[in-house]
């Protein structure tokens, strides 16, 4: 990817090309509201700060920064499918779309205007055809608001059958100590225990760490809160479009297993997914769309 090409398309004052790692290209927005780094490898969020400078969200030390690999950390789209592929083992978790290169379609807003922001597109290719026979359109838009950091994912059909995918907006949030952080928000929700073959559970009282946590919640309410940050600030995540939220910490042995994530990493960060996945896949039918969105503030 050429910086100066994207440099003279693109640039104007709060928009910034970087190349970070062994070959990511980064455009940097940069306002009175704050700051986001977004890289065209998976349109992947890599960090967000509001007008504090504080950063919200976590990357791993140990992330791969290279094209083509999901990076460890910020905010990976997981997207045609969740998790891994419901029957081939041998296509990547999570769908393609964060290791696939998006295409910069445009700068939204203005450096001293209310917002700023980018939009990303990613389209089939023969090789997503090789991996998902359909023909889509991707539309992500990634916005620096006053207080908040608004995403919105535009899935479209644009073939001539009928599709299904789950998704998830996969955050990553900085926290000061897993076993003090919690969320609120979710009380007597049911989830999905991936740990103990999809069983349904009910949440009572807040989400609390001391063990690894891997959830689907079913029907999520649209707001839930992380207490605990790495700023002291809570976190808000306002999800729309979405049916589910996932909640994810791997704790000690998944961390040791996880080439690209410290040991003790786990103590520092945790997830919260507004996603569709599980029960919640989504079909989109020939020339309609499907949004899911989050907005993230720190309060
Ligand atoms: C979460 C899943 O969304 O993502 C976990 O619920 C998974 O099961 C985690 O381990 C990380 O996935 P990956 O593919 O980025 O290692």
């Amino acid at each position: 990817m050429d910086l100066s090409a994207l440099e003279s398309r693109f640039g104007q004052r709060g928009v910034q090309f970087e190349r970070l790692g062994e070959d990511l290209c980064v455009v940097r927005l940069h306002s009175e509201h704050g700051t986001v780094a977004i890289a065209l490898n998976g349109a992947h969020v890599l960090e967000y700060c509001g007008a504090d400078s504080k950063a919200v969200l976590w990357l791993s030390e140990k992330a791969n920064l290279e094209n083509g690999k999901p990076i460890r950390g910020g905010i990976p789209i997981c997207w045609p499918w969740f998790g891994p592929h419901p029957d081939d083992s041998e296509q990547p978790a999570h769908g393609f779309a964060r290791i696939s290169q998006w295409e910069l379609v445009g700068i939204l807003g203005e450096h001293c205007g209310g917002e700023l922001g980018a939009e990303f597109r990613l389209t089939d290719s023969p090789s997503s055809l090789r991996m998902w026979p359909y023909s889509f359109e991707l539309r992500y838009r990634v916005r620096v608001l006053p207080g908040a950091l608004d995403l919105e994912l535009v899935t479209s059909n644009q073939g001539d059958r009928a599709f299904r995918i789950s998704e998830a907006l996969h955050s990553y949030f900085g926290i000061q100590s897993i076993h003090s952080a919690t969320v609120d928000g979710l009380d007597g929700v049911h989830y999905l225990d991936q740990l103990a073959g999809m069983e349904r559970k009910l949440q009572t009282g807040n989400i609390q760490f001391d063990r690894e946590v891997d959830r689907i919640y079913l029907d999520a309410p649209s707001k839930a809160r992380i207490n605990g940050s790495l700023s002291g600030k809570q976190i808000e995540i306002e999800s729309r479009g979405s049916g589910s939220a996932v909640v994810w910490n791997p704790w000690i042995d998944k961390a040791m297993r996880m080439p690209d994530f410290g040991d003790d990493e786990y103590l520092e960060m945790l997830c919260y997914e507004t996603a569709n996945a599980g029960p919640h896949s989504i079909a989109v039918d020939p020339g309609q769309d499907h949004a899911i969105g989050a907005s993230i503030r720190a309060l």
